[in-house]
């Protein structure tokens, strides 16, 4: 055996359910697949996974939509999100985390967290705490890390500044409204028609009905848009920001457009994994400060079901696989 290979690894007799792409369509591309299970090796841990979310990027990266992907990165595993507990630990993860332990982690693109096995960077978990369960562990990193970046990181919000959140009822958009309240800013949110009791269960200061409303007659002079739309609704968001103001998207920024305004924007981002700013959120969930909506749950053999809900039926907060009940 070489040195970087764990010592205490053993093969369960389980298969490793995979959601692996081998290629690029329509969620009919979406199957489970039977793969070995990895090894942990050096810096690495090896996962049972319990729990895993999806994101809208999971079913543009299976349309071959985003990020740009060419076929020659097939077949992929997908999934960002995860949550289990220890399974084996390879030799340089042994003096941060133990076999057994309750983790959850925001994964790099190319691991697959969609599985029932996963290899992670030791460096990428966090402990779960004991008052969240699998599931709300799955639904949070990828999610949470988008908000707390977008409005900490990108947007630099301060307490006592206006911003406008939008999609407050989405995954992104209910974590970073409650995030910006918790920061001490006064918020303004948009959401569908059947979400405004919920957004403003969240504390913010005016929920406004995107479906009916103009969101311009109700937040203006604005510090931060945090803007999770695009399109028209992110070219109609210059307007209501003050001079010097700041424009952050999860999406395409027109740049150009800010610099006319004396909008400040941030160029394209892309979430990254932070285990620290991940650890502050969980404590922030296990205190009861934030709350994460899951929405609904499916067994991972209800997969190409779980992506369809997702993606057509408009749920509130997030969607989460389950690999194993009551782990
Ligand atoms: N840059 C990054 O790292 C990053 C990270 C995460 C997400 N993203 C992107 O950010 C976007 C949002 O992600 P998500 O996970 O929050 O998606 P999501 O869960 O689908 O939420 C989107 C929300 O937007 C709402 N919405 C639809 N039209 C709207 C409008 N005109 N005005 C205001 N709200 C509207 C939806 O409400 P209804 O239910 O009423 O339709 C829904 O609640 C996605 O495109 C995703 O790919 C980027």
């Amino acid at each position: 055996m070489t040195d970087d290979v764990i010592s205490d690894q053993h093969q369960p007799l389980v298969p490793n359910r995979t959601v692996w792409l081998d290629q690029f369509g329509d969620l009919d591309v979406i199957a489970l697949s039977e793969r070995p299970i990895p090894q942990a090796v050096d810096d690495e841990v090896l996962v049972r996974v319990a729990a895993a979310s999806i994101n809208p990027v999971d079913w543009k990266t299976a349309a071959g939509e985003f990020p740009p992907m060419s076929a020659d990165a097939l077949p992929f595993a997908l999934g960002r999100d995860l949550s289990g507990r220890i399974e084996a630990l390879g030799t340089r993860a042994h003096n941060m985390l133990s076999v057994g332990q309750r983790v959850f982690a925001f994964i790099d693109f190319d691991r697959g967290g969609q599985a029932d096995y996963v290899v992670v960077k030791a460096v990428e978990l966090v402990a779960t705490p004991d008052e969240i369960d699998n599931a709300t562990a799955a639904a949070l990193p990828l999610a949470g890390m988008t908000a707390w970046q977008g409005l900490f990181d990108h947007g630099q919000l301060q307490a006592g500044q206006r911003v406008l959140i939008h999609g407050a009822a989405g995954g992104v958009g209910h974590l970073a409204a409650q995030l910006a309240v918790w920061k001490g800013a006064t918020v303004f949110a948009t959401a569908g028609s059947r979400d405004l009791d919920y957004v403003r269960s969240l504390g913010v200061e005016r929920a406004i009905d995107y479906e009916n409303e103009r969101f311009e007659d109700h937040a203006t002079d604005l510090d931060l848009v945090f803007d999770t739309q695009g399109g028209e609704t992110q070219a109609r968001s210059f307007g209501v920001l003050k001079r010097g103001g700041t424009l952050v998207s999860t999406l395409e920024t027109d740049e150009e457009k800010g610099r006319e305004l004396g909008i400040r924007t941030v160029p394209r981002w892309l979430a990254e994994p932070n285990a620290a700013q991940l650890g502050e959120i969980a404590a922030l969930v296990a205190a009861g400060t934030v709350k994460v909506a899951v929405a609904e749950t499916f067994g991972f053999d209800r997969v190409r079901d779980a992506y369809a809900f997702t993606k057509d039926e408009h749920p509130r907060g997030k969607v989460v696989l389950i690999m194993a009940e009551n782990e």
